[in-house]
């Protein structure tokens, strides 16, 4: 059950907000003490650079805790959709907005985007400092926002997935592109879902080289 997004997504905003309620009770000199397991530069930076160059539009306000000059809530691990193991390593960014639909209705999913989406594009420069900042990234939830472009072979190199959701990417339009090659080879890439996008080509041979993925959803792409 843990790997149902929405289910993820509400132990993080729980997470998040008991964090944030700690935070404001006990005081800025407090925070720096819990500071001392807060999440490295590299990380803040890294994320700070998918708020500011891959995100577009974000009318939903998902990375408003997002910020530069972030004060007693620097520790990015107390951000919105950022989870942290004990070790205050970011391991996964958990921003679903796929809660309460149903998939089949594309209406609904059309207005809830509209309302309440981030926008972007997961250029390859992103993907490459991601990789180089969140090291022990596991989880990548971005399902039923509208990213759109396609997915920069440069995902490879983010070798802690385990877990990805690129699904329902709106309709103008969504994902596209070919599958790049490296997915296949993430040694821990267990789950993926890319239903409702429009990835094209067909499965490449080289999938079968993927000794760990357990589920992979493709459902309406034109593979
Ligand atoms: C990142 O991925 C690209 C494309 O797969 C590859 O060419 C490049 O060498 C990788 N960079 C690093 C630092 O691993
Ligand atoms: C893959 O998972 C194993 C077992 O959880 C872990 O020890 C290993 O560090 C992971 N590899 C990467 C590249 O994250
Ligand atoms: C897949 O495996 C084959 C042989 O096992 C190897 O030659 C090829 O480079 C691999 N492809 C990728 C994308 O890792």
């Amino acid at each position: 059950m843990e790997w149902l997004p929405d289910v993820v997504l509400h132990y993080s905003k729980a997470h998040y907000y008991a964090n944030m309620a700690i935070i404001m009770l006990l005081g800025y000199h407090a925070a720096m003490i819990i500071g001392s397991v807060a999440c490295s530069d590299g990380e803040r930076n890294a994320l700070l650079t998918f708020k500011e160059t891959a995100v577009e539009a974000d009318s939903g306000g998902w990375l408003a805790s997002w910020l530069v000059n972030a004060g007693s809530a620097r520790d990015c691990c107390l951000w919105r959709g950022v989870r942290c193991n004990s070790a205050a390593a970011v391991t996964g960014l958990l921003l679903s907005n796929c809660a309460g639909l149903d998939p089949t209705d594309r209406s609904v999913l059309q207005r809830l985007h509209e309302d309440n989406a981030l926008q972007g594009v997961l250029k390859p420069n992103v993907v490459t400092a991601m990789a180089a900042g969140l090291p022990a990234l596991s989880r990548l939830d971005l399902g039923c926002h509208l990213f759109h472009g396609s997915i920069p072979p440069q995902i490879g190199n983010l070798t802690s997935l385990a877990y990805i959701d690129l699904s329902f990417q709106g309709q103008s339009p969504p994902l596209s592109g070919p599958l790049p090659a490296s997915l296949w080879s993430l040694p821990n890439l267990s789950y993926l879902d890319l239903r409702y996008n429009s990835l094209q080509e067909s499965l490449p041979d080289t999938i079968s080289n993927s000794t760990s993925l357990s589920t992979l959803l493709l459902a309406t792409n034109n593979l």
